[in-house]
């Protein structure tokens, strides 16, 4: 087991990881604790122990679930089940889930703690850590929600046993993104240890800028493509395959700027195929709809600013012209 500290204060919070490590989840309950709602979905099917009395409330599947609505209907559940405000929720799934339960926590009766079981690689090594919660609305994703850091997270690799072949896939987008953040030599390491590393990386950006007022926003390398190629694929392509196809996109785009060289370019698309990752556009993905989707995302009114690497490693650049990112598109067809 490998213990990554998320340093803030006194919101500091231990994520372990390993397999079996939901064992420790009744030691990892915050102090006070007397009962916990642990909130999940059926299709997750992870037994946890909290070693006090337990309300399981069900999410039901599927993106439309991560709604006020189910909020709404968590909170219900917590009062009549008499969840105080020294009481936890804890919960058990992927990111919509940890997404949900989360935000759910950080406002029922102002606040209560929550640990986190995350059962997916992508939330395990993504969603789970750092804070951010929050729900959907039907003017667009993640509108709505709070930061709010957990007690605990205990990311179970045993837990990613069960998980179909195409969620893990999804969850190693996730991973190749890290190489570029910190994270070289991570295709060398054991699973359990890489996934502690990528935890890591993230715990440093979080710590350093929690509400994401800077160098948090590099962890969105990638995302500027992957944001739009999941809605022009209507989300056919898992966030993780589209943030793999964004990173190479990303190096195309900072090699069109004269900031890294073809071997650096290179370097992305072997990491991608070392992932078994696509890096190529779906042939049905048009340019022109892309790049309205871009301005849309970033509200950009001379150029996009996008996550690039250089010389001095990422940063957000800013002015990139639509030339440049309509030849960076054509050259990953
Ligand atoms: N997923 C990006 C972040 O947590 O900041």
């Amino acid at each position: 087991m490998i213990t990554v500290r998320v340093p803030l204060g006194d919101r500091s919070y231990e994520v372990l990881v390993g397999p079996g490590v939901r064992s420790l989840l009744a030691e990892k309950l915050p102090l006070g604790v007397r009962r916990v709602a642990v909130v999940t979905s059926e299709e997750i099917n992870v037994d946890v122990s909290p070693g006090v009395p337990a309300e399981v409330v069900l999410v039901p599947p599927g993106e439309e679930s991560k709604s006020l609505a189910t909020v709404e209907e968590l909170c219900r559940r917590f009062a009549r089940f008499g969840l105080t405000r020294s009481d936890a929720v804890v919960a058990v799934g992927g990111g919509l889930i940890t997404d949900v339960a989360g935000f759910a926590a950080a406002v029922y009766h102002r606040g209560v703690r929550a640990v986190f079981v995350p059962t997916s690689l992508l939330a395990q090594i993504d969603a789970a850590i750092g804070g951010k919660t929050g729900v959907n609305l039907p003017e667009g994703k993640n509108l709505v929600g709070a930061f709010w850091q957990p007690s605990a997270v205990l990311c179970d690799t045993e837990t990613l046993e069960s998980l179909p072949e195409r969620e893990f896939l999804s969850g190693k987008g996730e991973m190749a993104k890290y190489h570029f953040l910190g994270g070289a030599g991570l295709d060398g390491l054991p699973l359990v240890e890489r996934i502690a590393r990528c935890v890591e990386i993230k715990a440093r950006f979080v710590a350093e800028d929690e509400r994401e007022g800077g160098g948090r926003a590099l962890l969105n390398y990638g995302h500027t493509l992957a944001h739009a190629l999941e809605v022009t694929s209507g989300f056919g392509l898992r966030h993780g395959e589209a943030v793999a196809i964004g990173l190479i996109f990303a190096a195309e785009v900072a090699h069109g700027l004269g900031r890294i060289d073809r071997a650096r370019v290179e370097e992305h698309y072997r990491v991608v195929s070392s992932y078994k990752l696509l890096s190529r556009l779906p042939e049905d993905a048009k340019a022109e709809e892309l790049l309205a989707l871009f301005r849309r995302d970033k509200k950009a009114v001379e150029g996009l600013t996008m996550v690039l690497d250089g010389p001095g490693g990422l940063e957000l650049v800013q002015g990139i012209p639509d030339k440049i990112l309509t030849e960076s598109l054509e050259s990953i067809r």
